[in-house]
């Protein structure tokens, strides 16, 4: 969990509580877009959190379920959201006076990379049929995460729209689609794909979805 973040916020040179999300409204704020990203997120959470529970009473790893779970987190959570977040969010939030070496943004910098690694626990075990190890790595990733995502919402980025000001939040915007763009249509395509299968709670094991080049 996050530190309260006095006094590094006295670093935030931006306009002040409010500043630009007022004027924008929540609906196209940049910021809310990320929350509503982690919405998502917390479902695909809830369908491995169910599928964890039963490979510990069935003792079999349903690659039909594991294969596209795993994919989408390194697709949507690892190399979109948390990509864009640790690339236009955090540098923005640096160039605004926000230390990276303390505080918030290393300690969420960090999450990000320590649900990599336990990502990468998760693909092992699935590639070594480790029933156990991927139950467990399972449930790390799934703790770990969410608790990242409430430490966003309830400290990032409340402080984030705090040093948004008008002009700052259109450069915001744009680089944050910018970001989407370069990740490339295939990749996000793919992803939506995945995404759908997993939600769907019963993946069909087959794989019918748009390939990435
Ligand atoms: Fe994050
Ligand atoms: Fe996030």
């Amino acid at each position: 969990m996050l530190n309260p973040l006095s006094p590094d916020t006295d670093d935030c040179q931006g306009a002040g509580p409010d500043a630009g999300f007022a004027r924008r409204g929540a609906g196209d704020h940049p910021i809310v877009g990320l929350v509503r990203e982690h919405d998502v997120i917390r479902l695909g959470l809830d369908a491995i959190a169910t599928e964890s529970l039963r490979i510990q009473r069935s003792f079999e790893v349903r690659l039909g379920f594991w294969m596209p779970a795993l994919e989408w987190l390194e697709l949507f959570v690892d190399r979109d959201h948390h990509a864009r977040e640790e690339e236009v969010l955090f540098v923005w939030l640096q160039g605004a006076g926000m230390p990276m070496d303390r505080g918030p943004l290393a300690q969420v910098a960090k999450e990000h990379e320590r649900a990599r690694a336990v990502r990468g626990r998760m693909v092992q075990a699935v590639a070594i049929y480790d029933v156990r190890g991927l139950a467990e790595a399972a449930q790390e990733y799934s703790d770990r995460l969410r608790q990242h995502m409430e430490d966003e919402e309830r400290l990032l980025f409340p402080l984030a729209m705090e040093c948004l000001d008008a002009v700052a939040l259109g450069e915001l915007v744009i680089r944050l689609a910018g970001h989407r763009d370069q990740i490339g249509g295939a990749i996000r395509e793919r992803a939506d794909w995945l995404q759908r299968e997993l939600l769907a709670g019963e993946p069909s094991g087959e794989d019918g979805g748009p390939a990435v080049p």
